[in-house]
């Protein structure tokens, strides 16, 4: 196989984790608990699923009445376009339908619709969903899925994590709600991070510690990926990403002030030390959320962890420390020589360190880049 298959198998593996009922249901009570009627009358699309199996598509058909749904639709993605190690098995729901064609099982998706109770019980539910094949395979691009965005409200679902800020485009050209799960990394892409900035899209209420479980076939290949029980893996650095509001990011994080951080704080880095001036940023190093001093009236530079906590009454987000100072926020651009000069001094021997790609702090005559950070701001300093 060539190498940029073997990349693309990879990326592909990454797109089958499957959703716990549990963390999808803590996850819409975050959004009902701050405003019940959230997903009354509202059209629900959740796409990239496998309605027959997925716990997206079981917890709003279960939940239809109680939510006050008007619809919801789920599509799936052909068998033939997944990997093909899955070795996909067609469901008794599928193979006993009047509409099952052996061809198209293997070859198109599939669309589930629940809108009315069919069977007379007078509740709505999954007993009552009704399913097609798609024309196509199911890609969320294709302009059959492309059209049911359109029809809907809210979309919900876990996509797939190689085609996340191409999934993420789509919902936005589409001007919808949403709320979907996706890796942490992807709040400092360039087209995640201003519209974060913005408060246009923020993270959900969230995975504890921001670690998923989630089923798959896969076993771990990577160092974020941890087994968990059969076919259950723990992954590391899971946010929720939406546009929909909930009570969390309007909780304010209880801080301290400089001096008591100083005094008091449990991170031997900020106890007894203190802050740290960036050289190459008009702003202070914070390195842990919860060592955010309440009394700093200029820029901090926080982990990117710290969204999950942010609320926008309380901090305004300036920018990020990057490479290519998208923000304007640089005091100073290091020359490739002083790249050169700061990694021998680090490391003693000759190489590169690329002071550009983050903020600088210097400790004990050495230059040390610090993480990947956000630049905030207080909107209200404590006195
Ligand atoms: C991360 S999984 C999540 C599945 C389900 N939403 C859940 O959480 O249980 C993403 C799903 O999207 C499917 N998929 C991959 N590429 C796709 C595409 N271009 N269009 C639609 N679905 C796709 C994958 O096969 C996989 O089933």
């Amino acid at each position: 196989m060539a190498n940029s298959n073997l990349g693309k198998a990879k990326a592909a593996k990454n797109d089958e984790f499957y959703t716990q009922y549990a963390d999808i249901e803590k996850e819409m009570n975050a959004y009902l608990d701050f405003d019940a009627d959230v997903f009354r009358d509202k059209v629900v699309l959740l796409p990239c699923d496998d309605p027959e199996w997925s716990n997206f598509t079981k917890y709003f058909a279960q939940n239809f009445d109680k939510l006050g749904l008007k619809k919801l639709i789920s599509t799936s993605y052909a068998p033939d376009a997944k990997p093909k190690e899955l070795n996909l098995q067609m469901s008794l729901f599928e193979q006993e339908s009047p509409k099952f064609d052996k061809k198209k099982a293997r070859t198109n998706g599939r669309v589930f619709t629940l809108e009315r109770d069919r069977n007379g019980d007078k509740k709505i539910n999954f007993d009552d969903i009704e399913w097609d094949y798609l024309k196509g395979d199911g890609d969320f691009r294709s302009d059959e899925v492309r059209a049911l965005r359109d029809q809907a409200d809210i979309i919900v679902t876990n996509p797939p994590f190689s085609l996340f800020r191409e999934f993420l485009a789509w919902i936005l050209e589409s001007d919808k709600k949403f709320v979907i799960i996706g890796n942490q990394n992807a709040i400092t892409y360039k087209d995640v991070f201003p519209l974060i900035k913005e408060n246009k899209i923020w993270l959900g209420n969230g995975f504890t510690r921001n670690m998923a479980h989630f089923y798959t076939p896969y076993v771990p290949y990577s160092k974020w990926i941890e087994q968990e029980g059969e076919n259950v893996v723990r992954v590391a650095g899971v946010q929720w990403f939406t546009n929909i509001d909930h009570g969390k990011r309007h909780q304010p994080l209880q801080l301290m002030t400089k001096a008591d951080n100083k005094k008091f704080s449990k991170h031997k880095e900020v106890k007894g030390v203190g802050y740290q001036k960036y050289d190459n940023y008009d702003a202070i190093e914070v390195p842990f959320t919860d060592a955010i001093p309440s009394d700093h009236k200029g820029v901090m530079g926080v982990p990117i962890s710290f969204l999950s906590k942010y609320n926008p009454e309380q901090f305004e987000i300036i920018g990020m420390c990057e490479n290519q100072d998208l923000y304007g926020l640089k005091t100073k651009k290091y020359a490739s020589t002083e790249c050169k000069a700061a990694y021998t001094a680090k490391f003693g021997k000759p190489g590169t360190y690329d002071l550009n790609a983050s903020g600088v702090v210097t400790i004990g005559g050495i230059q040390e880049k610090v993480y990947q950070r956000i630049l905030i701001r207080h909107r209200k300093v404590a006195k």
